[in-house]
């Protein structure tokens, strides 16, 4: 399996941002063979990012989508109208989506059910909060999330994209150990039984990439923060294994 390296950026980068940024990247990577790139900008940035990558390497993404696929849901995108910008990827329960705005175990799963509908690759998050984790909850909390995100569509489990996502780890600076990382990962492999890719996100910065990638179930990372910079997602990309 090719690594994935998938960058988030986002409420970040208006149009003209966006297409130096992604200009600047492709320059910057269009060397690198073996790795799945997927570009993850704000949806008002897609046909701009989508024109430009079109004949490249980078993959598009989104970050959300509602779960229906046309109707009176003022304020929301639908799935179809991404894919017609070329987006084959979407977030989907993204931790700041469940804190910030209040989304559901319940709702999480309308959406997967719905991208695989109509052929997104939803790249799923889970992870435990700060408190959690304290409290020794980590493998308890994922289940839940596993569980009820992907009730009813267990057997697709491998035509999505999962990502480990510490919430005490997103944007904050403290990555989990490598070894951390690994054990969560681990464990999810063990409970989805399916050949799925497995991310691991939360601070991932060009300085750990190479040890997160040198764990044998870490098959990728999403990156928030340092994908906002092209030097350094570029680097991401370009990691090697020590
Ligand atoms: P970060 O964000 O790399 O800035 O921690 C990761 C994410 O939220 O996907």
């Amino acid at each position: 399996m090719e690594p994935i390296i998938a960058g988030n950026w986002k409420m970040n980068k208006d149009p003209a941002e966006s297409r130096s940024l992604v200009q600047k990247l492709l320059e910057l990577v269009s060397d690198v063979k073996e790795r799945a790139i997927i570009i993850i900008p704000p949806f008002t940035s897609l046909p701009y990012v989508s024109e430009i990558i079109w004949n490249s390497r980078l993959r598009l993404g989104a970050q959300n989508m509602h779960w229906t696929r046309q109707g009176a849901f003022t304020g929301e995108i639908s799935g179809l109208f991404l894919k017609q910008l070329g987006c084959e990827y979407v977030v989907i329960g993204h931790s700041e989506r469940r804190h910030i705005m209040g989304e559901t175990d319940e709702v999480i799963n309308k959406k997967l059910k719905t991208a695989l509908e109509i052929g997104l690759i939803s790249i799923f998050c889970v992870g435990e909060t700060e408190q959690e984790k304290q409290n020794g909850q980590t493998e308890e909390v994922i289940s839940r999330q596993l569980s009820q995100g992907l009730q009813g569509i267990e057997n697709e489990v491998h035509k999505l994209i999962l990502a480990y996502e510490p919430v005490w780890a997103i944007g904050t600076g403290k990555t989990a150990t490598p070894e951390q990382a690994a054990q969560v990962h681990r464990f999810i492999r063990a409970r989805l039984k399916k050949n799925t890719a497995i991310l691991y996100g939360g601070s991932v910065k060009p300085e750990n990439v190479d040890v997160l990638m040198a764990q044998q179930d870490i098959d990728g990372v999403l990156v928030g923060g340092a994908s906002l910079k092209p030097e350094s997602f570029a680097r991401i990309v370009r990691f090697s294994i020590p």
